[in-house]
Parts: C-alpha cells; structure tokens; sequence
C-alpha cells in the first residue's frame, strides 16, 4: 500500500510516500527555521502562510522523488493535530481534497503518535507492551503502549516541554533558535558538573516532570553570575558552555531516569525515545546505558525522522488503514487532540499513586 503522509503541525511542511508502513519512498521536508529565526520561535500567522506557498510544491516534489504519479497514490494520511490552528488546517484541507479528487481513502493522524512510529524505519520492529518517550518542542510525555495503536500517559511535564526548555535557554544566553543542537554542541566543551541544579519535586509525587524550575535556575544563575548575552560572532565563555553541559545533564538525568523507573514498573517489551530532543546524543548514550540496565532494546529514530516529518505520519497512518477506517470529508484539525484511548488511566494511575507512596 502506498500511502502519501502529510504534515504541517508547526514550522515543517512535509510530504513523503511510504510503503507498507515501513519502506520510505520519498521524503521531502521545508522548514522555516530561517523565516521564524529573527523571532526566537515560531510565529504561528508567518507559519501558516508559508504553509500555504510551500504544501502543493511539497506534495508534488514526494510524488516526483518517488517516480510515481497522483493516481498510483492507494490513501493518504495526515496530522489533524495537536498543533497551530492555521498551520493544521493547511495539511488537512489540502489532503482532503486531494483524497476527495482522487477517490481514495484518508486517516486523520496524531501527530505525537507520528512521532511514536518515527522508529517504525531501520529499527526492528517494536514489540509490545512498550514504552515511549516522546519529547519534542511541544510535547514530553511517556506513553505506556500495551499493544500497537494503544496509549496511556504514564508520564507528562507539568510546564514546559524539554525541547522548549533547550529554546528558551538558548534564547536567555544569546545562542538562536532551535536551541537544543547549539546547547548540544556547546555541552560537549562544557563540564556537566560546571552548575548545580535542583532537582525538580513534584508535589504530588507522580512521575511527572516539569521544567520551569530549572528554566528560572538558569535565568537566576546568568543574573547572579552577570553572564551576558552572546552576540553574534562571540567566542563562547568555559562559563557558558559548562552551563550548556550542566543543563543538558539535568534534562537528560530528569528524562531517562524517569523513563528507567516507570520501565522497572510496567515491565515492556522495547523502549522508544523519539521525537526533536532524540537527537540529543547525550540522550541518546543515557537511554542506551538505561536499555542496557533493563536488558531491553531502545530505538530511536534516525536523524532525519527525529524532528517533524511526513514519513512518520504515514507510518502511523498505516495502521489506521490497515484496520479500514476512512475518515469522513468533516474531518477537521484539532489542535488539542490527545493520544490517550486506554480506559483505565484512573486505575493505572492509583496504581502508580500506590508504588510512589503518595
Ligand atoms: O519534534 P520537533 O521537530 O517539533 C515539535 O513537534 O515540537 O522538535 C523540535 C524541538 C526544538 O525544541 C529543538 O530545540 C529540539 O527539538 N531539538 C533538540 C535537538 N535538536 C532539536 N533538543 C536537544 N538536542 C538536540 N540536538
Ligand atoms: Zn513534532
């Protein structure tokens, strides 16, 4: 089954052909990382218009990269949300009139379990139950995945995001946007135990995370330190990078030994550790050493697949096809929309409440 995916959740617009769920045909993908660069982030009205110019190039460039035509095409699938309202109904509506037009099938994808089948190429395949980790600019959430296309949160941030967390203190120290690889790559000349920071406490003692207290450790520690900004073409301080080192080693620790603890719990199959943030080699090496603890196997996605992309929305769409569902031409973006279709999460979640003593 060939299946175009679309994806234009946020700042990516992206087109890619995929077969049987697992083979890339093509993949194309044009960011605005320049166009949102002045700003610090993305601004959702500049992301949408661009949407707009950038999706039939975008889509014709995956069918041409692919050596095929519109009408060799069997469904197509595409991220209804969560995600920018505008930047959403772009891909949605630009897909469902195409599948309207060609008279085929169409599956409405979340775009987090997109992110979940973005090991779906060049890794084994995933055996179940499993457990994911899913942290991006948007979203840091752990899902517990007992069969396929089933998901609990086990695990969520409080505030912010980690992949927003790197943002935003790249932004404090002057270093651009996306934060993350700058802060990566910073880290690596940097000493991990440069800064000390608390450990963020959850209250209620869930196996949450949270984020903002470590943003404001930072933003105090410039303050008190009278680090300063970096300017374009600056030599970075030992100061900076060693607090480039320090955080990206709360992050991490923060990450993976939430994810070791909840997998020492539920007993899965396979890890999973994707979307923008698993890239982070530092990430990748510690959830590596936790897979190894475990004695379980952790995939990642490659590179290419870790940040936003059509060819894991294909893949998650293929599953949804496979089971024959068809969404109606009412379909809409939902900017909310949640992965979450276990019914037991009070229960599982009072079980967790018990193990954590609270
Ligand atoms: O998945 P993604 O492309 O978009 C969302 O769905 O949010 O993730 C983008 C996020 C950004 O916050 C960016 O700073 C972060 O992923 N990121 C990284 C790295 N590369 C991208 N964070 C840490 N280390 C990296 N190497
Ligand atoms: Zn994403």
């Amino acid at each position: 089954m060939l299946i175009l995916g679309i994806e234009s959740s946020c700042d990516e617009t992206a087109a890619a052909v995929v077969r049987d769920g697992r083979e890339i045909v093509s993949s194309v993908i044009a960011s605005q990382i320049e166009m949102h660069k002045p700003w610090g982030g993305v601004v959702p009205e500049l992301a949408s218009r661009e949407h707009l110019e950038k999706i039939e190039p975008i889509v014709a460039a995956a069918i041409a990269q692919a050596g095929i035509s519109f009408s060799d095409i069997d469904a197509i699938a595409v991220t209804q949300g969560p995600g920018l309202i505008g930047s959403l109904l772009v891909g949605v509506c630009y897909a469902k009139s195409l599948a309207y037009s060609l008279g085929i099938p169409i599956v409405g994808v979340n775009h987090i379990e997109g992110h979940v089948y973005s090991v779906a190429f060049e890794n084994p395949p995933v055996e179940y139950p499993a457990l994911g980790l899913i942290v991006s600019g948007g979203h840091t959430n752990i899902f517990h995945i007992p069969e396929e296309g089933q998901y609990k949160v086990v695990s969520r941030t409080r505030d912010d995001a980690a992949g927003e967390a790197f943002d935003k203190v790249a932004k404090m120290l002057g270093l651009g946007y996306p934060g993350g690889p700058i802060i990566e790559k910073l880290a690596l000349l940097g000493d991990t135990s440069g800064v000390k920071f608390p450990k963020a406490k959850i209250s209620d003692g869930r196996p949450d995370l949270s984020f903002s207290g470590l943003k404001t450790a930072v933003a105090r520690y410039i303050r008190e330190n009278g680090i300063a900004p970096m300017t374009n073409g600056d030599e970075p301080s030992q100061e900076i990078k060693d607090l480039a080192a320090s955080f990206q080693a709360a992050v991490v620790h923060a990450l993976v030994g939430t994810l070791e603890k909840l997998a020492d719990e539920l007993q899965p199959k396979t890890l999973i550790v994707a979307g923008g943030v698993a890239c982070n080699l530092a990430l990748i090496s510690a959830a590596e050493d936790a897979g190894k603890r475990l004695g379980l196997p952790v995939y990642f996605p490659s590179k290419h697949l870790s940040t936003d992309n059509a060819a894991m929305i294909a893949a998650a769409g293929y599953r949804q096809l496979v089971q024959g569902d068809n969404a109606k031409l009412d379909m809409t973006a939902d900017v909310t929309m949640r992965l979450q279709n276990v019914d037991n999460e009070e229960a599982e979640l009072r079980q967790l409440h018990v193990k954590y003593r609270l």
